[in-house]
């Protein structure tokens, strides 16, 4: 791979391969084995112009502990946010550094990136997708129920979000069933759903029926960032849409509960399931290490 942008542009193989890769350096790294080191030498770029936890700490892990220097470039002190234009920008940080990992609110200005600086570039999320999320979250998946062949996967919320939209790719490259389940006007329009063309992905708006017998039941934010202001008409429409008891009463028996975090308990996941699942939630997060070194291992050794 030259660059990880989205699940979209992505296919089977390299997904699979990633997620093999990722259980591989889990494996390695909870042996104390960290002798692979194929960034040594190099310096990745991080511009975030949004906030994060779990991305930003687990890339800058992940590049140091595959050799590598992580720079992190808020949007706020680089020139880019006096207007600098991104292909200026990008051809400056191409001929000084090795990778770009960028999170920001638009695809396109990514896509330019990369295409301007001719250097590694990962999407860190964007207001399309959330590619390293489902890298991650397919390995939880692979761990916990040994894979997603066959399996229902029900995601509850916001369906038209970065995080859905990203879900909606990995099951038209991998197959497996996904129902997004929201709120009339929160569902991915007719008009992508054709585009995707994936006859395995539905979207409905009951959320009991929605996961009957789902084997994994996920969910994200009701109010994505920069979505703030939208957060009172929001959480209005998004009430009964909440992954709790009452959904995991109809589900397959063994259904595990993920989400992408941060978490709002008592919003789109009760408390009491938040904890309940918390062993895979939060090695979900974790996964976000694996996942993103076995993306930057892949961009580094093609
Ligand atoms: N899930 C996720 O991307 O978390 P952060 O926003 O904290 O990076
Ligand atoms: N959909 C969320 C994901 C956060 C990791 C957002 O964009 O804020």
């Amino acid at each position: 791979m030259k660059n990880f942008l989205s699940i979209e542009c992505s296919n089977r193989g390299e997904i699979e391969s990633l997620v093999e890769s990722a259980a591989g350096l889990k494996a390695a790294r909870d042996s104390g084995d960290l002798t692979l080191r194929p960034l040594e030498g190099q310096c990745w770029g991080m511009m975030f112009s949004k906030s994060s936890t779990r991305t930003r700490v687990s890339f800058e892990v992940g590049i140091g502990e595959l050799g590598g220097t992580a720079m992190f470039l808020s949007s706020r002190d680089l020139q880019l946010g006096r207007g600098e234009p991104i292909r200026d920008t990008a051809r400056v940080l191409g001929r000084m550094i090795h990778g770009a990992v960028i999170r920001n609110d638009s695809q396109a200005d990514i896509e330019e990136f990369a295409e301007f600086s001719s250097i590694p570039t990962i999407n860190a999320l964007t207001e399309m997708e959330h590619p390293c999320q489902i890298v991650a979250d397919l390995l939880t998946i692979h761990e916990r129920i040994g894979g997603w062949a066959k399996k229902k996967i029900v995601f509850v919320g916001d369906g038209d979000c970065n995080v859905a939209r990203s879900w909606i790719w990995a099951a038209k490259h991998l197959g497996f069933e996904l129902v997004i389940v929201g709120p009339r006007g929160f569902c991915p329009t007719d008009d992508y759903l054709a585009a995707v063309d994936a006859p395995n992905v539905s979207c409905v708006n009951d959320p009991l029926e929605a996961s009957v017998g789902a084997h994994v039941l996920y969910t994200d934010v009701w109010v994505s960032m920069g979505m703030e202001e939208e957060a009172a008409r929001r959480e209005e429409a998004f009430n009964g849409y909440q992954v709790n008891a009452e959904l995991l009463a109809v589900a397959d028996s063994n259904a595990i509960v993920m989400h992408c975090l941060p978490a709002y308990r008592g919003k789109e996941i009760s408390g009491e399931v938040l904890e309940d699942h918390a062993e895979t939630i939060f090695s979900e997060a974790e996964n976000r290490l694996h996942a993103q070194k076995a993306i930057l291992l892949s961009l580094t050794t093609g």
